[in-house]
């Protein structure tokens, strides 16, 4: 599709009638890694013009389902998310920001949902399973976080998402809230829409690797660059970023492969950068191939990085800086997203009773037909 070079989608309804859902747990700011994973594809996606609505959850109760012994640390990375959200161009004039624990209809939605779903359904659940896993759950699982998948599906069906952009982590998740959506339908008629996952291009689905090297970027492995980080704190990092270890004079020849410093390369650099900051390369192919045969040292490769990343950065930063002036005026934005959100998904609850013929005191034909039985005698 045109609107975004980072994200690839199955055909599905006509642009004009598509409407995206997706959400972030505030468990801490955000980085890169994400911003090239997610943020700069949405952004692009709502600069499009191509969807009708786009809505961005900040998913603080699906964070308390494994947080919830701590929510300060939710309640502090609510204003976080946002000012990263906002900072890299999420604008809430043409994006509805909200956050989830301030639409109760949602749990309405997942209490009908909860009885389409089978206790082994959930237990199948490959994200859930992995996540089980990762927080050593197995023999004490909170039902609240046992049950998350649930309340995703009433997530995205509550704004009648057509379109979900996730990582590919998330599309068990997606499969559980179209086979919700087809069981309603097929129990208590047409009424609920089935989503499509949106998963990024392989470009930017490739997991930026932390900048000491290591397979993920953890706030808690301290190996992250995020997204507000200042100018200085960003050079230590890129100076001291995981390159070719074997790689130790300038005329050795260097690996690509596994070399952090290209890696980001890959996901950041453009022609332009080249033609701005390195113009005696052409492309990040030419660089590459110079440092593969040696002659091309490190230093000057990060110093090239720092330009690209320092010019990606900047305006994001700048942003942060309006934003974190006003952060008032961004509580007041996440409350007017939240508002709006609420009266949509107060339409779909009302459509969900109203199929589950649960909306007895707008059922003129229910009463009058139970009123003439009786009435009769
Ligand atoms: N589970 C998602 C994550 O961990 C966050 C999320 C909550 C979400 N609700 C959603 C994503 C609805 C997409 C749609 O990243």
């Amino acid at each position: 599709m045109k609107g975004s070079p980072h994200y690839v989608e199955g055909d599905i309804t006509t642009m004009s009638d598509k409407i995206i859902l997706t959400g972030d747990r505030p468990t801490g700011k955000l980085h890169i890694g994400h911003y090239v994973g997610s943020l700069r594809g949405r952004v692009e996606l709502q600069n499009s013009g191509e969807y009708k609505k786009i809505f961005i959850m900040i998913a603080d109760a699906q964070a308390l389902t494994d947080n919830a012994d701590n929510p300060e640390k939710i309640r502090q990375n609510i204003i976080e998310v946002a000012l990263d959200y906002l900072s890299a161009g999420i604008d809430p004039e043409k994006t509805t920001l909200l956050i989830q624990s301030q639409i109760p209809e949602l749990c309405e939605l997942s209490f009908y949902y909860m009885n389409l779903v089978t206790v082994s359904r959930l237990q199948r659940n490959p994200t859930v399973k992995a996540e089980i896993q990762l927080r050593n759950f197995e023999t004490s699982i909170p039902v609240g976080f046992f049950t998350y998948p649930i309340s995703q599906a009433a997530d995205i069906t509550a704004f009648k998402a057509t379109t979900v952009p996730v990582g590919e982590d998330q599309l068990p998740m997606i499969e559980q809230t179209r086979e919700i959506v087809r069981k309603f339908n097929d129990v208590y008629g047409e009424t609920l829409v089935e989503p499509d996952a949106m998963l990024p291009t392989e470009a930017s689905a490739r997991r930026l690797p932390g900048i000491d090297g290591g397979a993920k970027m953890s706030k808690s492995l301290g190996n992250c660059i995020y997204l507000s980080e200042n100018s200085a704190d960003l050079k230590t990092k890129v100076m001291s970023m995981y390159t070719d270890p074997d790689h130790i004079k300038i005329s050795d020849p260097g690996k690509i492969e596994g070399n952090t410093v290209f890696t980001y390369l890959d996901a950041f650099a453009t022609d332009a950068h080249f033609a701005e900051y390195l113009p005696e390369y052409a492309n990040l192919d030419e660089l590459k191939a110079h440092y593969q045969r040696g002659g091309l040292g490190d230093v000057k490769v990060k110093k090239f990085l720092l330009a690209v990343l320092e010019e990606t950065l900047a305006p994001i930063r700048a942003r942060r800086a309006e934003y974190q002036r006003d952060i008032a005026g961004v509580y007041d934005i996440l409350k007017k997203g939240s508002e709006a959100a609420r009266e949509v998904a107060a339409e779909t609850l009302s459509d969900v009773r109203a199929a589950m013929k649960i909306n007895y005191f707008d059922d003129k034909a229910l009463i009058e037909s139970q009123a003439k039985l009786y009435g009769d005698k």
